[in-house]
């Protein structure tokens, strides 16, 4: 058995995880949710009995009793819990779902990696994944004069980032295909006169409401043809599982940062 801590355990990807860790029968399950980290202590009720919440502050005891980190907390979250607990996590697996990082959460990620094993994934399925790797070979294969790349997502109304971190993975991708760097290339939606749309330019753009788990679109679009490479995650557990398989994999590997281009053997 796993003992996992999972930070932002009351939020909507928390409960996933709590809820998927506990299917099956006691005997069968794979891992054990010994502690939730929120914005307040208590509990919460999980599909095996209650579990105990944390603040970030009060956190190191049972981070210590675990052998994995699952931290869906988002920016706020991750950055109050790295500040708060710089060496509880040595030698934990640490598996960071959380996005829209500023660069000195980033920073504190990078040197936490020197003490424990770090994942970080703005997206956890394999379907994303997978699709990561087809934009940049079809960047890589269409001329960038020929052919405008355009991300698009949507989300939920509550989503506090945008773009998605999944979002500007996808424009990283289609950079790296193009061998350009995409700050320089970047153009985040369009509005008043912007003119005409420069060859190379990578669009993102993104759509917020509803019950949309998470929807991205990456179309290249060429004068007389288009390819359009969609993801649509139908269930918030896709995300839970991914990141469980990624607890798996990482709890006991030597320190470093690691991505689910390594969980999944997709290669480099
Ligand atoms: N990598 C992936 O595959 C993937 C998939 C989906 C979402 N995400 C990302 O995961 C993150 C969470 O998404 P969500 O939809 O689950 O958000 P959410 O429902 O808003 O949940 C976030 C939780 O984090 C906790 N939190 C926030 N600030 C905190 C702080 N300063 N200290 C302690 N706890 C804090 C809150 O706990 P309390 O309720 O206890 O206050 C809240 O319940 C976002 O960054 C999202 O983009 C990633």
């Amino acid at each position: 058995v796993i003992n996992i801590v999972v930070a932002g355990i009351r939020g909507r990807m928390g409960r996933a995880v709590l809820q998927l860790a506990g299917d099956g029968a006691p005997a069968t399950r794979e891992f054990a949710i010994i502690g939730g980290i929120g914005r307040s202590a208590g509990s919460v009720a999980g599909p095996g009995g209650e579990v105990p919440v944390t603040t970030p502050d009060g956190a190191g005891e049972i981070l210590r009793a675990a052998q994995a980190l699952i931290d869906f907390s988002g920016t706020s979250g991750t950055e109050a819990l790295l500040a708060a607990q710089p060496d509880s996590l040595h030698g934990t697996a640490v598996i960071i779902g959380s996005t829209g990082m500023p660069h000195a959460v980033l920073q504190r990620i990078d040197a936490l990696a020197a003490h424990a094993a770090v994942l970080t994934a703005a997206n956890f399925s394999i379907g994303v994944n997978l699709l990561l790797a087809l934009v940049e070979r079809t960047a890589a294969t269409l001329p960038a004069e020929q052919y405008a790349v355009e991300v698009v997502e949507a989300h939920h109304g509550r989503k506090l980032d945008a773009p998605s971190g999944t979002a500007l993975a996808l424009a990283e991708a289609a950079a790296r295909g193009r061998d350009v760097i995409l700050e320089d290339v970047r153009r985040d939606g369009r509005s008043g006169e912007p003119g005409i749309r420069p060859a190379g330019e990578i669009g993102i753009h993104a759509v917020r409401g509803g019950g949309v788990i998470g929807e991205h679109d990456v179309l290249f679009l060429g004068e007389r043809e288009r390819i359009v490479l969609r993801h649509v995650a139908q269930d918030r557990a896709l995300f839970a599982e991914g990141a469980l398989h990624a607890a798996r994999w990482l709890a006991g590997r030597p320190a470093g940062r690691y991505s689910m281009k390594d969980v999944l053997g997709l290669g480099s």
